[in-house]
């Protein structure tokens, strides 16, 4: 959440500015600005909305060689001017990514000592807070580590001091920074994706460091010392924000899970050593968040068929507070596209303390949980630009697919050139799902104020997927449900051509599950049955509107498919109604605050 920027160096600021906030606006994007120096003067531009609403009020002939920025994802007062970053207190001014937990309690200290705010934000309080260290120890490094002593939560900061109008300084915990080393210029961003074409090295701030950071110089502490750091090089093709012609990214993410197949059947099915064996422990933990952990679900599913023990799967911010039974015989997994998300991250740090091993599936490279796991198998899914993720959901499915594949194999239960064969149409599948006329059944649901989702067992989880998809994106409100359960009290809800989207691709309780949307139909329901193409089951026409079948895969991988229709339909419904597809309201990317 938030995202931060700086510069220095020999060229004019703002224009790089501008353009690694527009890199970072995935992070949040409710309001933006900028601080910078122009003849020894600190000037702060600011304003609510996208990157371009600021990219309006700069004035670039302003021409200035130091300066920071900031685009935010409000968690601390409402989305207004005053309340949006960079803040500024005495000498010191800030843009802060992260959450300070104790800002109440130091704002109380610095209003009995003289400050006043003008915002509600805990950000002003962290930037007062540093400049009245910086009054009392007269050097802006020992006031940083005395803060780093007081605050609590979580912060990645960059600063800038008056009278130190030659260098930035930033400071980090629980939230990712990163610093870019140029030729006579350095960069400062929240991930490295900024400014992948301005460096190709950069280092990772780890937790309570600062940094010193000059044109021509970097320089990191950690407890009043300095330190030796690691130089990470850039992977250059790891980070394809180009639209590529498609009218959103979401569209582009989604026909890239063709491709994305070939490449992962390419990296790991053909080298299956790479991904770990899970036959070893006695328990295993899946965590996650969002449609990370909707992915977790699937690969819960997956895993269960193969192996002897039960398989769990958390909501990362509830496992990392809740009692859990583990031990050096459990395996937890984590599950993130942008290896960024705080409760995530938490979780890992919380199960090293019970000697429990780590396995990371994650998208992006060097990100804080792929070097905070024990193992990382990466999901190659390139970069993510939309918000609603997809591809990283077939891929984060897909490993979990490998993860009991492997199980499977080594228990003697599946054989594995048949299977192969089964991977290797993947591509083509959807391909054929991606290329389907979705129209005729979204103009039949585009204005619906509710749509309901109906499954059983693993198909229930693809629902949760496509139900979350459709309301991130198009607003529309949107349950899932078991499709069993339905009847304990959310069928009165239904009424004449409430839309109905239910998924049947097990065939062991297909039947249970046409009962249950007969149930609906009987009401008025509007049904879109999605189904497996080959179930050997025989369908009354009578029980629904539209039909989609779905290319016949193995068990394994049917989840894979089950999800396109549904991500094309919420798309094609938030497109219809006229939403902001990649960057929906209210919603960030990468969410590393609690
Ligand atoms: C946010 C995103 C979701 C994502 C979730 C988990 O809510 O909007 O798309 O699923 O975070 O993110 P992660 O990067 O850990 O997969």
């Amino acid at each position: 959440m938030c995202g931060i920027v700086g510069y220095i160096g020999k060229k004019n600021s703002l224009p790089i500015l501008i353009k690694g906030l527009k890199r970072l606006e995935y992070r949040g994007y409710d309001s933006a600005g900028v601080a910078y120096i122009k003849d020894n003067n600190i000037k702060i531009v600011k304003t609510v909305g996208k990157i371009n609403n600021l990219d309006k009020l700069l004035n670039y002939n302003d021409e200035s060689f130091i300066g920071i920025g900031h685009t935010r994802w409000a968690t601390h007062g409402s989305v207004d001017t005053t309340n949006s970053h960079p803040h500024q207190a005495g000498s010191i001014t800030i843009v802060h990514n992260g959450i300070l937990e104790n800002y109440q309690e130091l704002k109380e200290i610095l209003t009995n000592k003289g400050y006043t705010f003008k915002s509600d934000t805990d950000t002003e309080v962290l930037c007062a807070y540093i400049d009245y260290e910086y009054n009392q120890t007269k050097n802006i490094l020992d006031a940083l580590n005395n803060c780093m002593k007081v605050f609590e939560g979580s912060y990645a900061t960059a600063i800038m001091v008056k009278d130190i109008p030659n260098k930035l300084f930033v400071m980090k915990k629980d939230s990712p920074l990163v610093i870019g080393i140029g030729e006579q210029e350095n960069y400062i961003a929240s991930d490295i994706s900024a400014y992948a074409d301005e460096t190709s090295a950069y280092i990772i701030l780890e937790d309570m460091e600062i940094g010193q950071i000059e044109k021509d110089n970097i320089s990191i502490y950690k407890n009043k010392k300095e330190i030796k750091y690691n130089i990470e090089q850039v992977e250059q093709d790891a980070f394809d924000s180009d639209k590529n012609n498609y009218e959103h990214y979401m569209l582009k993410e989604i026909s890239e899970q063709e491709n994305l197949m070939d490449k992962l059947n390419n990296i790991y099915l053909k080298n299956l050593d790479k991904i770990m064996d899970i036959s070893k422990y006695n328990k295993i933990h899946i965590i996650g968040c969002g449609t990370a952990y909707h992915a977790g679900m699937i690969g819960k599913y997956l895993i269960e068929n193969y192996s002897d023990f039960e398989v769990n799967t958390y909501i990362a911010s509830e496992y990392r507070y809740q009692k859990i039974f583990a031990d050096d015989k459990t395996l937890v997994i984590a599950a993130s596209q942008s290896g960024e998300t705080a409760d995530t991250l938490a979780c890992i740090k919380k199960v090293k303390k019970y000697g429990c091993k780590t396995l990371g599936i994650v998208n992006v490279k060097n990100s804080s949980i792929a070097r905070a796991v024990d193992e990382v198998i990466y999901t190659e899914a390139g970069q993510e630009v939309a918000v609603a993720s997809t591809k990283a959901y077939s891929s984060q499915v897909y490993i979990f697919s490998l993860l009991a594949l492997k199980l499977g194999i080594t228990k003697g239960l599946i054989n594995k050139n048949e299977i192969n064969k089964e991977y290797e149409k993947l591509p083509s599948y959807i391909k054929e799902l991606t290329n389907y006329d979705y129209e005729d059944i979204i103009s039949k649901i585009w204005q619906a104020k509710d749509v309901f989702y109906l499954g059983r067992g693993i198909d229930y989880i693809s629902m949760l997927e496509g139900s979350l998809k459709l309301k991130e994106i198009s607003y529309v409100h949107s349950e899932a449900y078991q499709a069993g359960e339905l009847k304990h009290g959310t069928i009165s809800l239904i009424e004449k051509d409430t839309p109905i989207i239910a998924l049947i691709s097990d065939e062991t309780i297909a039947l249970k599950t046409i009962s249950n949307i007969k149930e609906v139909k009987a009401r008025g329901a509007y049904v879109v049955l999605l189904i497996k193409e080959d179930l050997n089951i025989n369908i009354d026409k009578e029980c629904y509107d539209k039909i989609i079948e779905i290319n016949a895969t193995d068990n394994l991988l049917q989840p894979i498919l089950n999800v396109i229709p549904l991500q094309l339909i919420a798309y094609n419904i938030a497109k219809k109604r006229g939403c902001d597809i990649d960057k929906p309201r209210n919603l960030a990317k990468s969410v590393t605050v609690e």
